[in-house]
């Protein structure tokens, strides 16, 4: 495990998260994006992933299960401290990280970048470096899949350290990928811990072109 220092952005109940979530399943958008590759059989394994802002590894404990080489990274140690006692994986092909997005570095030729539910906490300052990082280390045909959330999310007002973007901010984003699925999801609900909020949110699968 690396340690880097940790830059504080937004004061969420991390822990909290962790136990109200512990046991779920991955997430859809990764499932899609595993089922493309699975698509396509030329793809040379051992393929490495890289789940970014993975919490306590609901999506790498699927990527390791599936023969991924993964790169699982997290701002909170803790996050990184729970997947690694996790009894559900082999960890032979697993390597973490405890680091803050604002200052992320990545390998390059990553096949697939997994970020679910994570890069809306980047510090909207540091989110384009961060973009860019991410396009950059994907080689050709490589995927991202995840989240992102939109400016009508309750986030985008009450957290103004997080990242929110209008819809055609999104699509620019996603220029450099051939968009294949694109979900935009907008309702009142609760977060995991039981928070009331209306949630806009961009679920995503791309590959680089
Ligand atoms: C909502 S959780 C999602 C965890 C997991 N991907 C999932 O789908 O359940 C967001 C995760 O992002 C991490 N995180 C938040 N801000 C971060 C930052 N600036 N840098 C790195 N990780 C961050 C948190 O520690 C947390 O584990």
């Amino acid at each position: 495990m690396i340690d880097s220092p940790e830059k504080s952005t937004v004061d969420r109940d991390w822990s909290a998260y962790y136990r109200a979530v512990a046991g779920r399943p991955p997430r859809d958008t990764l499932l899609k994006a595993l089922d493309l590759f699975e698509l396509e059989k030329s793809t040379k394994s051992p393929r490495l992933a890289i789940d970014l802002g993975c919490g306590d590894g609901r999506d790498t404990v699927e990527l390791l299960r599936r023969g991924w080489q993964v790169l699982a990274i997290d701002g909170n140690a803790e996050a990184i401290a729970k997947l690694c006692d996790r009894q559900d994986i082999d960890s032979t092909w697993l390597e973490t990280q405890v680091m803050q997005f604002e200052s992320l570095i990545l390998p390059n030729s990553v096949n697939l970048i997994n970020s679910s539910f994570a890069l809306p906490f980047c510090h909207p300052e540091d989110f384009p470096n961060l973009w860019h990082k991410i396009t950059t280390s994907l080689r050709t045909g490589g995927r991202f899949c995840g989240q992102l959330f939109g400016d009508r999310d309750t986030w985008a007002t009450a957290y103004p350290n997080m990242t929110h973007y209008p819809k055609e901010k999104i699509e620019e984003l996603l220029q450099p990928f051939k968009v294949e699925y694109f979900e935009e999801e907008e309702h009142h609900g609760e977060t995991a811990i039981g928070e009331q909020k209306y949630w806009h949110i961009f679920h995503i699968v791309a590959s680089k072109k």
